[in-house]
């Protein structure tokens, strides 16, 4: 299993450029299975996890194929997956596929949608609590799908089509908005989706939806209006900008009191993190190209924060926050409300010399004068950057195990933190 070396101390400076979102590339390609034409989506991030989806997919019978660059397109513009569903082979998603990433469970709602039948394995995924499907069945039911469990998969039928309905969600959840908005697309008459997920990852589907021909209303905010069509047609789309990616490496570089561009990145897909790091001291700019993060001087201010669904801070940065808050003047205090478990970083972070301390949902971070590094262990996507962050601004060196955690979520990360002056390298085996 390949390895990260890291030797801290080194301030980033240059710039960085921000792949497309895995959070938007992954629902962005399964839809694909609503149409029989042809849905080339640009600016796919090259992932395991999207390698890994290109497989399910496969395995349905959706033909993956890899463009080649346009005129024009640097090495920074991702890649351009042409997907075409014109025949569905198979309507179910195993269980070895599925396993390995959760957001592949999503395939049922566009497969009962235009097959009428979809049987697919209960997910797996990041070891981040449990994480239940019931809001996804509960959408689909509400859309006129029968459910049944059997054996690990959950079978849904809808042989006589589905029909528009209300659909109130008593708990938000990205991956059930995703589900219910992709599934009442080719559903009879309207649907209107309530306490829906607002992440920016929602509207960049909806906006692809809306080239195929869909008819959507308000998507991006909490409730969703949805007129379902017969058929949805071609359609090319680019994949917004990875926020996560991009508060990762403000972080990163706050952390090192660096200077960083981050281009092609957007403020308004981050606002309440890029706030909160203003508040604690870190200089932000707006720019044509991007965002540049600056940070000179002695240590950042704590801060307190709870994680929130968007528009509030993502508890996919809640990690890689609390890296930073270790070498803060004074104490912090960070809860996790959205996953139980997601704290698994702490004692790979303690092995740093960070000083927490966790009660129940909330850990409190006492700002120390240094790190040291030392061997960690990766453990899921978002923690173990979080151990890239802290090992950055370590004296000493830092080797992070398990790193294929890191390989699902960031793209080129070695790359493109080495180009910023990181002395940081993969060692293979
Ligand atoms: C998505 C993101 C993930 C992010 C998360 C929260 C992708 C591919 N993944 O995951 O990176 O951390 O949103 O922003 O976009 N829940 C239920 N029942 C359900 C579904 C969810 O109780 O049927 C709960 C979950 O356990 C969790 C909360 O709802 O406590 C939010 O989860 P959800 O928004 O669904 O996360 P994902 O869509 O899996």
């Amino acid at each position: 299993m390949d390895r990260i070396r890291i030797r801290g101390g080194r301030a980033l400076k240059g710039e960085i450029p921000i792949s497309g979102a895995k959070n938007a590339a992954l629902p962005l390609m399964i839809v694909s299975l609503l149409t029989e034409e042809t849905l080339v989506l640009d600016n796919v991030p090259q992932l395991a996890d999207v390698m890994l989806l290109q497989r399910i997919l496969g395995n349905h019978g959706v033909d993956v194929t890899v463009a080649g660059k346009r005129a024009g397109e640097g090495e920074n513009s991702g890649q351009t997956l042409q997907l075409s569903a014109k025949n569905i082979v198979d309507t179910t998603a195993p269980y070895h596929l599925v396993s390995k990433m959760r957001a592949s469970f999503w395939v049922i709602g566009p497969l009962v949608a235009r097959m009428g039948e979809a049987r697919v394995s209960m997910p797996g995924g990041c070891s981040i609590g449990t994480r239940p499907v019931d809001l996804h069945l509960d959408a689909l039911k509400a859309l006129g799908a029968a459910i049944d469990i059997e054996e690990g998969y959950v079978l849904a039928r809808a042989k006589q089509g589905l029909r528009g309905a209300r659909i109130h969600f008593q708990k938000t959840s990205v991956g059930a908005t995703h589900t219910a908005l992709l599934t009442a697309a080719l559903a009879r008459g309207e649907s209107v989706i309530e306490n829906a997920a607002q992440e920016p990852e929602i509207g960049d589907v909806a906006a692809c939806l809306q080239k195929m021909g869909a008819k959507i209303e308000g998507a991006g905010t909490s409730t969703i209006r949805v007129q379902g069509v017969e058929r949805l047609h071609a359609a090319r789309h680019a994949v917004l900008p990875d926020r996560i990616e991009t508060g990762t490496y403000a972080m990163a570089t706050a952390m090192t009191g660096g200077d960083v561009m981050l281009l092609g990145a957007r403020t308004e897909l981050l606002e309440a993190p890029l706030q909160l790091l203003a508040s604690a001291g870190v200089e932000i700019t707006k720019t044509n190209e991007g965002i540049r993060i600056k940070r000179d001087g002695a240590g950042l201010a704590p801060v307190e924060v709870s994680t929130a669904p968007f528009p509030g801070f993502p508890t996919d940065l809640q990690a890689q926050l609390m890296a930073l808050m270790t070498r803060a003047r004074g104490t912090s205090k960070i809860t996790e409300t959205i996953f139980e478990n997601r704290f698994m970083h702490v004692q790979e972070l303690a092995r740093l010399g960070a000083r927490i301390h966790l009660d129940g949902e909330t850990a409190t971070i006492e700002g120390v004068e240094k790190l040291k590094g030392a061997p960690v262990m990766a453990t899921d996507l978002r923690a173990s950057v979080s151990l890239v962050i802290a090992a950055l601004a370590a004296e000493g060196e830092t080797i992070v195990h398990r790193v294929y955690h890191l390989d699902r979520g960031f793209e080129r990360l070695e790359q493109k933190l080495a180009r910023c002056g990181a002395a940081i390298e993969r060692v293979a085996g």
